[in-house]
């Protein structure tokens, strides 16, 4: 016997032939002398009979054969009577009738049962992920990377792109996380990093004269994670010469138009939006919109600067603003206890309150309705928000970043709760025109908001200049964004040595700290470096998103769980002390 066809594929067209499958027993019916047994591959499930009386060796085989044992089987397709008819399985109008069969592989009872709506913990998942991974919902999304893979292959192929490799033990990579390090045997206190990018390494093909560079890129990154963070991932990377910032987009739509394609079969629309960065914050509170509903945050400082309600009148007068947003509908929707639920979950984000307004006929109700009897106050704060009569105002009074914060992630949480996103859409948009540095709250320092290698846009070079203030430069760096998430981000290079310089005594090297960290680099842009840039996308974010799944590790293989373990492996374990001493590394036991 041969498999002749995949188990899932098994339909009508099949009608009467003779089939030969191989798959895993996903579930047995024992109806006495009848058995149905569901066979399972990675195309699908179809629906197997075994009849005692018809064919009792193949019979004597399934009656053996348990959940998730490998069978071979041989048999006719047979349509199902009318009533027999499962019309939600692609396989649903037919049946196999076996007629002969072979177990190829027994199985223990498996810690978890293989369906879609699991139970099982993360981690149980992860320790026995290929038991994980039979699950058609984790096959859907592994093969829906691979789409993404394969589109992206032809597509930078047809477009003249070079897939060129680039080291993954290296010197360490600025992208703005922690590095992994790998011990030199060789030369003992010695370390490679593992790239955090291949940035420098793709600059530097573009200074070999390649032109079109692309790499589906392993990056590394030892940083505190989150639902789209993983500590090793995927990168889309590709870089060019001789383009403008709208070149690079442009390919870059048209990459994403073909994936979306072939993936999830979903037509997209070019050109994408594009917003500045500004404009993102003024209008969303984040440098990451989703632009799939309304509710934007609109600036009410200049209507209640003379407010009675000493919250706003105060915020504003110590160089703060006052901004709003509108739930439509929201004064049924929300009870007070539920605004207060909100009030204490904006706190994270600094916010000292969460002032707020039901919107009537005739004014407002609430405690501070008080303070905005005026009908003219009340008119304008109305036309200004958008509310209308029913609507909910919630407000935020501070310095912009906490008032961006509060009502930025507000707005997505209360889309989330009302429903109001619809599920089907996909929004691509362009984030352009960015500052060139940003503030590290946590570090409370200045770093570059893209990375080290950007370029400032034409005109704010200057600002690199002693005794100008840097942080005033923007950027030609653009981020693409799809429903809230960024997905990618690139920019146009510095290509010359001057400028890099200055770009590193913003970030505060002495010129020393930039030779011994960046000299090779340096000394590349010395030797005709072409104009050059290029993007990354974020490959898992991109097939999480397309998957539709909550969390990137659902469409990576072998993906680590939140604190950075792999639970199949147990990586990353202790090495024998022969290792060490191989490395020259002494390890000092924690003392807790
Ligand atoms: P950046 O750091 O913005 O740019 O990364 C590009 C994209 O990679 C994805 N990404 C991640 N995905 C999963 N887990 C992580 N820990 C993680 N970190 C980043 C995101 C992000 O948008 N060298 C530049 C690109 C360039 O300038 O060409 C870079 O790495 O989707
Ligand atoms: P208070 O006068 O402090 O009792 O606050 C009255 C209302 O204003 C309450 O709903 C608070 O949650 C809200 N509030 C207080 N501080 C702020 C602020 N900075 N921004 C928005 N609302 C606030």
């Amino acid at each position: 016997m041969k498999r002749t066809t995949y188990a899932g594929d098994v339909n009508e067209r099949y009608l009467d032939q003779m089939v030969t499958l191989d798959g895993w027993i996903a579930k047995k019916r024992d109806l006495g002398s009848l058995m149905f047994v569901d066979l399972r591959d990675r195309a699908g499930i179809v629906q197997l009979v075994f009849n005692e009386k018809e064919n009792p060796e193949a019979f004597q085989v399934a009656s053996q054969a348990k959940n998730e044992f490998v069978i071979e089987v041989q048999g006719q397709v047979v349509a199902r009577s009318e009533k027999e008819i499962n019309p939600d399985l692609y396989t649903g109008k037919v049946e196999v009738h076996v007629q002969a069969a072979k177990i190829l592989s027994t199985s223990k009872p498996v810690p978890f049962e293989i369906k879609d709506d699991t139970n099982a913990t993360d981690d149980l998942r992860l320790k026995y992920r290929y038991l994980d991974l039979r699950r058609s919902v984790m096959q859907q999304g592994i093969l829906i990377r691979n789409r993404i893979l394969q589109a992206t292959h032809r597509y930078l192929d047809q477009h003249g792109f070079i897939d060129i490799e680039t080291p993954d033990l290296t010197a360490s990579t600025p992208e703005g996380a922690r590095d992994y390090l790998v011990p030199s045997r060789v030369y003992p206190g010695s370390f490679y990093a593992l790239p955090q990018s291949p940035q420098q390494f793709k600059q530097m093909l573009m200074g070999a004269g390649f032109d079109r560079y692309y790499q589906i890129a392993r990056c590394f990154r030892d940083e505190d994670l989150r639902g789209d963070r993983q500590p090793e991932f995927t990168q889309i990377d590709l870089e060019t010469s001789f383009m403008s910032a709208k070149d690079i987009q442009d390919i870059t739509e048209g990459l994403i138009k073909e994936v979306m394609k072939d993936a999830v079969d979903y037509d997209v629309q070019l050109p994408f939006e594009r917003i500045t960065w500004q404009e993102s914050m003024d209008r969303f509170g984040t440098d990451q919109p989703d632009t799939r509903f309304g509710m934007e945050l609109k600036d009410v400082s200049a209507i209640v600067a003379d407010s009675d309600f000493k919250v706003f009148s105060a915020a504003i007068e110590n160089g703060g603003q006052v901004k709003a947003i509108a739930v439509p509908n929201g004064a049924a929707a929300y009870s007070r206890k539920e605004i207060d639920q909100y009030t204490d979950y904006v706190k994270r984000f600094g916010a000292k309150g969460l002032a707020w307004l039901k919107v009537t006929d005739d004014g407002f109700s609430g405690p501070i309705a008080k303070f905005f009897k005026d009908a003219d106050q009340a008119a304008a704060l109305k036309e200004q928000t958008g509310a209308k009569s029913g609507d909910l105002l919630l407000f935020a009074a501070d310095r912009a970043k906490v008032v961006a914060d509060t009502l930025g992630y507000l707005r997505v949480a209360i889309a989330k709760e009302q429903d109001m996103i619809p599920a089907d859409k996909y929004n691509f948009l362009w984030v352009v025109d960015w500052p060139l540095f940003e503030y590290d709250e946590g570090a409370q320092r200045w770093t570059a908001a893209h990375h080290p290698f950007t370029m400032p846009n034409e005109g704010d070079e200057h600002y690199l200049d002693e005794g100008e203030d840097p942080h005033q430069a923007h950027a030609q760096s653009y981020d693409i964004i799809l429903n809230g998430l960024e997905l990618g981000g690139g920019s146009i290079r510095i290509h010359t040595r001057e400028l890099q310089e200055k770009m590193f005594r913003a970030l505060g090297f002495t010129p020393e700290s930039a030779e011994a960290q960046f000299g090779y680099f340096l000394r590349a842009l010395d030797y005709g470096f072409p104009p050059h840039g290029g993007l990354a996308i974020g490959l898992d974010r991109f097939a999480r998103l397309l998957a539709k799944r909550g969390n990137i590790r659902d469409v990576i293989a072998f993906p680590k769980n939140s604190k950075a373990v792999d639970p199949l492996t147990n990586a990353p374990t202790p090495v024998s002390p022969k290792q060490l001493d191989e490395l020259g590394i002494e390890v000092e036991k924690p003392t807790d």
